[in-house]
């Protein structure tokens, strides 16, 4: 029953995928554009076919299957699939949230055409195991600056991919117009890995990286650290004492950093701090009152002192800190 819900899905798919091919070549009556007719034999089909199913999901949600039926009707592709282990459980889920959504749809395309090059690569053409044998590839990835894919062996011979992912299904798939070989990891080119450290702060993601490619972002380590911009609108002077406490501020309009990087997306920096920021006193300064900062009433703490307090309220022996 399941399987034959299954079947009937993939019918309807290739229907619509071969009506939106004829949809596109019919309005125009151009006789040139008679590139493509997908062939039933295509690896394309036996992507949508296999036990990589996750990948399908995602070039499909990708809308990239009118673009790759064009590829192939001119190229053989090889397709470097990551098993449905890598896409479900080893893939951050901040990270997958962040390829579906809808204004994301670049960033996934780029990501799954990234495992993709056009020609064909079986495994007999792999490398040798010399050292330094390599081969580089171009990927269909082209908005990727670095847009190349590393065909390279591991120390036991085994195949390598991007640097980092290891070939656990080579050949796979084998059609006239392209193959797949299984990878056990997702390659994430470093365009869309900037995309989302623009979004969001980078913690997870770094696990899924190919390690060949120069791909981590200097900025990700920035972001891990307690760095401490001024935010916004905030008095000018941040100073980091000499017990490596950061203080905002000056004198008694001061408060340190207890808090780092709470929310980082590049433009946006939220630190929590002990104390309320007040502007440092010059005498032509008029504060409004839309601007003025509420006073509230000596609730600057000494960094110590509320060391000592969080220390004995967990003890609950005193009442007298607060
Ligand atoms: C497609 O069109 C080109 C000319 O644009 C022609 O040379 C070629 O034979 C056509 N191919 C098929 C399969 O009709
Ligand atoms: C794809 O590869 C096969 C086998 O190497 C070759 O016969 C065929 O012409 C290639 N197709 C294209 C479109 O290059």
């Amino acid at each position: 029953m399941g399987s034959l819900n299954y079947d009937a899905f993939k019918l309807i798919f290739l229907m619509i995928l071969l009506t939106s091919i004829n949809g596109t070549a019919l309005p125009n009556q151009n006789p040139k554009s008679n590139s493509t007719q997908i062939n039933s034999n295509s690896v394309l089909v036996a992507l949508l076919d296999s036990h990589y199913t996750e990948l399908s999901e995602l070039v499909e949600k990708a809308l990239l299957l009118q673009t790759l039926e064009q590829t192939v009707s001119h190229h053989n592709i090889t397709i470097f699939a990551p098993n449905n282990e890598a896409l479900e459980r080893q893939m951050d889920p901040e990270f997958k949230r962040f390829l579906l959504e809808p204004g994301n749809l670049k960033s996934l395309q780029n990501l799954l055409l990234f495992h993709i090059i056009p020609s064909r690569v079986g495994s007999k053409e792999w490398p040798s195991e010399d050292v330094g044998a390599a081969a580089r590839h171009q990927t269909l990835c082209v908005d990727e600056a670095d847009n190349h894919l590393p065909l390279t062996r591991g120390t036991s011979g085994e195949k390598i991919v991007g640097g980092l992912a290891k070939v656990t299904r080579p050949d796979d798939v084998i059609r006239p117009d392209g193959l797949i070989h299984g990878i056990e990891r997702l390659l994430v080119p470093r365009s869309v890995q900037e995309d989302f450290n623009r979004r969001r702060s980078l913690r997870s993601i770094s696990a899924v990286l190919p390690e060949g490619a120069p791909v981590v972002d200097p900025r990700t380590h920035r972001l891990k650290k307690p760095a401490a911009p001024v935010p916004a609108g905030a008095p000018p002077v941040v100073a980091e004492e000499a017990d490596g406490s950061v203080k905002f501020g000056q004198g008694e309009g001061s408060a340190y950093l207890f808090d780092p990087d709470i929310y980082t997306d590049g433009r946006i920096s939220v630190q929590g701090i002990d104390g309320v920021l007040l502007p440092v006193e010059t005498p032509a300064t008029k504060i409004s009152p839309a601007t003025a900062p509420k006073i509230v009433a000596k609730q600057r703490r000494g960094k110590l002192l509320e060391v000592a307090c969080s220390f004995a309220g967990a003890f609950g022996r005193f009442t007298s800190c607060n």
